[in-house]
């Protein structure tokens, strides 16, 4: 590979690896297995090896991934030491690098602690005069969420210790989520309608960040402590602080064992890795330390991880079981997706029914016939996936399984995606499949949250009364009263859920649309870029690519639709039934300073360009992307551009730096004049010019 080449595949793993990290840490939803995931990130880290001049401190080899949350719904508070991470082996071979690396730099004998590789999320404890003071997550390893109240709510974390502890210390160690208290969390969210969690370890994350600290304590979560940095308490081994942690009544695991040579150190890993099934809760490899604190402190770190400790991770567990069927879904896109019956098998501590054979391709490359038997390999989504079909078992009689070549709900011709392996249904407007998603996505919980699920959208749509989701505002409690099924307490509790959705925020109603590829990020990013439909629809590709993470794709996508006449009269629809399709001052509203004022922004200011555009949107101004005659005036900072500035001179649009338009605003919302008299602050500012 040259030079360009091996530049452009580390722009391509770093962009993956980012939002691939974005996912599992703060989404608590991953889209790729810890297995693909940990091999892109060792392709990442050779890569920069042989070409040192393309690392950056920015790159994800160099930086822990970060589950800080997006939406400020925590403080945040600085780790005293940082929070790191561990490297990562998968074999003894590697396993025995790690220690000749380390003899070789330490010259005396020295022995490692080799305990359980615990998966949940991790945690930083610090206690004051025995009392719990501080829980830290890890954040992005230099700051973390405080979290301390919802850790007040675990029932195994101590608020008072026992015994001769110290003054003042930290502990890290993981908060799980046993199998048991998963499987019922699960059939709970099912129950509701809500999208269950993919694993333990995901529903661990989400649940210790929830809002309300009782709900965190009716989730099950349960802690083990593995860790007291040693530049905090002085112990001559790793073994004795966390003897010493227990005594005080912390719960630290007993499981961990002092090996003497890699040996010892490999029969360790093969008793976990057969037992760990009977464990009650989810590991994914063993940790081995170098045990003697003073060896530890002449090791030291690297920018991400110790180099006294690594991680070995077990091979993803693998079932056999039978093919009995292949299904065809048809998603709200028209993607067909194929789908797997198998006969139940337990895998990872939960009973398997159902896998992805993702596409035709892939299909094809492993040959999967129904009647075959077939491995089962859990990934980082729910749905476990076929990894390979055991030959030796294969029935004489098989023959391949093919791919249909019309639609399965509506018979139409599928059609190739120009890029991809994925087939599709081009039937938007016909096929039911596809109809019926969209209104369970415009529905579903994150989008406007309505308490409606499969079989009411079923219902709706064969009688005729429901094909999109405008549809659904124009149905009375009268006329749902007189469907099947329907009572007047189900029937209220549909129409009030509708109502109330009225209230739900413009970035939902976006991403409720259920427009390619835009998700609830991108959702958010175009709603607070561009305040409301109008602006958005009116954007052209190149206004839409100034959006942050808005690359073709999406902005074709985004304008494609916008430009759609059956989409815009849907649109039109519910917003005369009252739905939010502008970024509305409710809570944020910070003044209204700029009501009635558009604002063109240009260069660059003290502050992110998208953080000045809440800020307008904030204090009342709309956004505007391209300088006319409708516009107020430019917001000019550093390095504006010269074909605004030129265009504001030309239709006498005043130009204001970012000095003078923070001196239009309030200091705080409740300066504001009850009744403004006479010229507001801006209608001031401006006449100058
Ligand atoms: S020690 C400075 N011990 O695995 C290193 N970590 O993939 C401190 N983990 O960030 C970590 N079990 O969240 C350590 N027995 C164990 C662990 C463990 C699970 C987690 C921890 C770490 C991650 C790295």
């Amino acid at each position: 590979m040259d030079h360009s080449q091996a530049s452009a595949r580390i722009d391509e793993l770093r962009v993956i690896l980012r939002e691939n990290s974005r996912r599992y840490y703060v989404d608590n939803a991953p889209t790729m297995s810890d297995t693909e995931f940990d091999m892109l990130m060792h392709e990442l880290e050779a890569l920069e090896t042989e070409f040192p001049d393309l690392l950056t401190p920015d790159s994800p080899t160099q930086k822990v991934g970060s589950d800080l949350a997006t939406r400020n719904d925590f403080v945040q508070r600085p780790h005293r030491y940082p929070m790191l991470s561990l490297g990562n082996t998968y074999s003894i071979e590697e396993v025995e690098a790690f220690a000749q690396r380390a003899d070789k730099a330490l010259n005396v004998d020295f022995t490692y602690c080799c305990e359980l590789k615990f998966d949940g999320t991790a945690i930083c404890l610090t206690y004051r005069d025995g009392r719990l003071l501080r829980a830290l997550t890890r954040g992005d390893g230099t700051v973390g969420d405080d979290v301390t109240e919802n850790v007040r709510h675990i029932a195994n974390i101590p608020q008072q210790l026992k015994g001769d502890y110290p003054p003042e210390f930290e502990i890290r160690g993981e908060i799980l989520m046993p199998y048991e208290a998963f499987d019922a969390l699960n059939r709970e969210r099912e129950a509701n309608e809500d999208p269950p969690f993919a694993n333990p370890r995901n529903a661990a994350s989400g649940s210790l960040k929830l809002l309300d600290p009782e709900e965190v304590g009716h989730r099950g979560l349960w802690c083990t402590l593995y860790h007291i940095p040693a530049q905090c308490l002085d112990f001559e081994t790793h073994d004795q602080a966390l003897s010493a942690a227990r005594s005080w009544g912390l719960p630290v695991s007993d499981e961990r064992r002092i090996c003497r040579n890699i040996a010892e150190i490999e029969a360790f890993i093969d008793h976990w890795d057969k037992q760990r099934k009977f464990l009650p809760y989810a590991t994914d490899g063993i940790v081995i330390k170098i045990n003697e604190t003073a060896c530890q402190k002449a090791l030291g770190f690297t920018a991400k991880s110790p180099r006294w400790a690594v991680a070995y991770k077990f091979k993803a567990e693998q079932a056999l079981t039978r093919l009995v069927s292949i299904d065809y879904q048809v998603g709200r896109t028209g993607a067909v997706t194929p789908v797997a019956n198998l006969e139940p098998v337990q895998l990872s501590g939960t009973v398997v029914k159902r896998a992805t054979l993702n596409n035709a391709d892939q299909m094809a490359l492993l040959d999967v016939r129904v009647g075959d038997w077939v491995y089962v390999e859990k990934g980082g989504e729910i749905i476990p996936k076929i990894t390979s079909v055991e030959l030796l078992r294969r029935p004489a009689d098989s023959r391949p399984a093919g791919f249909p070549s019309v639609c399965p709900d509506c018979g139409t011709p599928l059609v190739r995606e120009e890029s991809g392996a994925k087939w599709f249904c081009p039937n938007q407007d016909g096929c039911p499949m596809q109809i019926k998603g969209r209104m369970l996505h415009f529905l579903s919980r994150k989008a406007m949250d309505v308490l409606a699920g499969e079989a009411t959208v079923d219902q709706l749509y064969s009688l005729g009364l429901a094909r999109t989701p405008a549809d659904l505002y124009d149905l009375g409690e009268y006329q749902l009263l007189s469907l099947e099924g329907w009572q007047e307490k189900s029937a209220r509790r549909f129409t009030e859920s509708l109502a109330a959705s009225r209230q739900v925020p413009f970035e939902r109603v976006l991403f409720a649309l259920g427009i390619r590829f835009v998700g609830e990020t991108t959702a958010r990013e175009l709603a607070r870029h561009f305040g409301d439909i109008d602006a958005l629809a009116a954007a052209s590709r190149e206004q839409l690519l100034e959006v942050s993470d808005v690359g073709d794709v999406i902005a074709n996508s985004v304008y494609d639709f916008l430009h759609e006449p059956r989409h815009l009269e849907e649109i039109a629809r519910l917003r005369a039934h009252g739905l939010q399709f502008a970024v509305v001052r409710g809570q944020d509203a910070l003044s209204q300073a700029l009501e009635g004022k558009t604002i063109v922004i240009s260069g660059n200011f003290s502050v992110s360009r998208d953080d000045m555009k809440e800020l307008i949107v904030r204090h009342g101004g709309k956004n505007s992307s391209s300088v006319s005659s409708k516009t107020s005036f430019l917001l000019a900072g550093t390095k504006p551009g010269p074909e605004k500035l030129r265009k504001c001179e030309q239709l006498g649009v005043p130009v204001l730096s970012e000095e003078a338009f923070r001196a239009l605003l309030p200091e705080t919302p409740e300066t504001l004049p009850e009744e403004t008299v006479g010229q507001t602050p801006v209608e001031k500012q401006l006449s100058l010019f």
